[in-house]
């Protein structure tokens, strides 16, 4: 670790792990055998594992899982508890009943493209790549490559729309172009207040 970082004390940071300058860690943070960028801020409980790799500059949120095989770029927004997957047919033990050891599972990659975006409780299947600038909605389920620009969301992740480069969202939507929920129909208020 460099001088410039700031590490929780409360904070496990493995010697193996490999920190960038200015990086700042929260509490609760568990990192081994990965990777972090210059500048990058790691909120509390996260986890990141061995052979993972954060660029620089990037944002990650509390409570999310970075497992190993998982690259992001620089610039990265991930939200609070994103959760990555690279099992794609997880077991605890092989067919003998023995525990699964590193060499019984394949490991399939995901990259994450500079500058994408991913919202609080999204699930990003293994062996995905996210493209750059790309946007998942929160608590989404993604399960194939996001192109670049894209904003993709729900379950499984569906294509909204692509947007430009230097797209931004800090304009928020004016609430009449947002949809509200309806009120369930009730007797009442059939124009007849008839019963059907
Ligand atoms: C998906 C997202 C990027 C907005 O995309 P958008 O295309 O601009 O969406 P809109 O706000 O125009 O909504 C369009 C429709 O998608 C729905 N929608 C919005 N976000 C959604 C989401 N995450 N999952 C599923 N549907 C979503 C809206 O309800 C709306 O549906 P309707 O037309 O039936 O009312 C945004 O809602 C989002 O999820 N951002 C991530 C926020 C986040 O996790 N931040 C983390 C830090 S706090």
């Amino acid at each position: 670790m460099n001088d410039l970082s700031q590490v929780s004390p409360h904070a496990c940071v493995a010697q193996d792990v490999r920190l960038g300058t200015c990086v700042r860690v929260s509490a609760f943070v568990n990192l081994y055998g990965c990777e972090v960028g210059d500048d990058t801020r790691i909120g509390a409980f996260v986890e990141v594992q061995s052979g993972a790799r954060i660029g620089s500059r990037c944002k990650i949120s509390s409570h999310t899982f970075i497992c190993q095989g998982v690259t992001i770029e620089d610039e990265v927004f991930v939200g609070h508890g994103v959760v990555f997957i690279n099992d794609r047919t997880p077991h605890a033990t092989n067919p003998d009943g023995q525990p699964q050891s590193e060499s019984d599972w394949q490991l399939e990659e995901t990259v994450v493209r500079r500058r994408a975006s991913l919202g609080s409780g999204a699930i990003i299947m293994c062996g995905v790549e996210i493209g750059e600038g790309a946007m998942v909605g929160a608590g989404a389920l993604v399960t194939h490559d996001v192109p670049p620009y894209a904003i993709v969301a729900g379950v499984p992740a569906r294509l909204r729309r692509i947007t430009t480069p230097g797209f931004t969202s800090a304009e928020p939507k004016p609430l009449e172009s947002r949809g509200a929920f309806k009120k369930d129909a009730s007797p009442a208020d059939e124009p007849d207040g008839s019963q059907r």
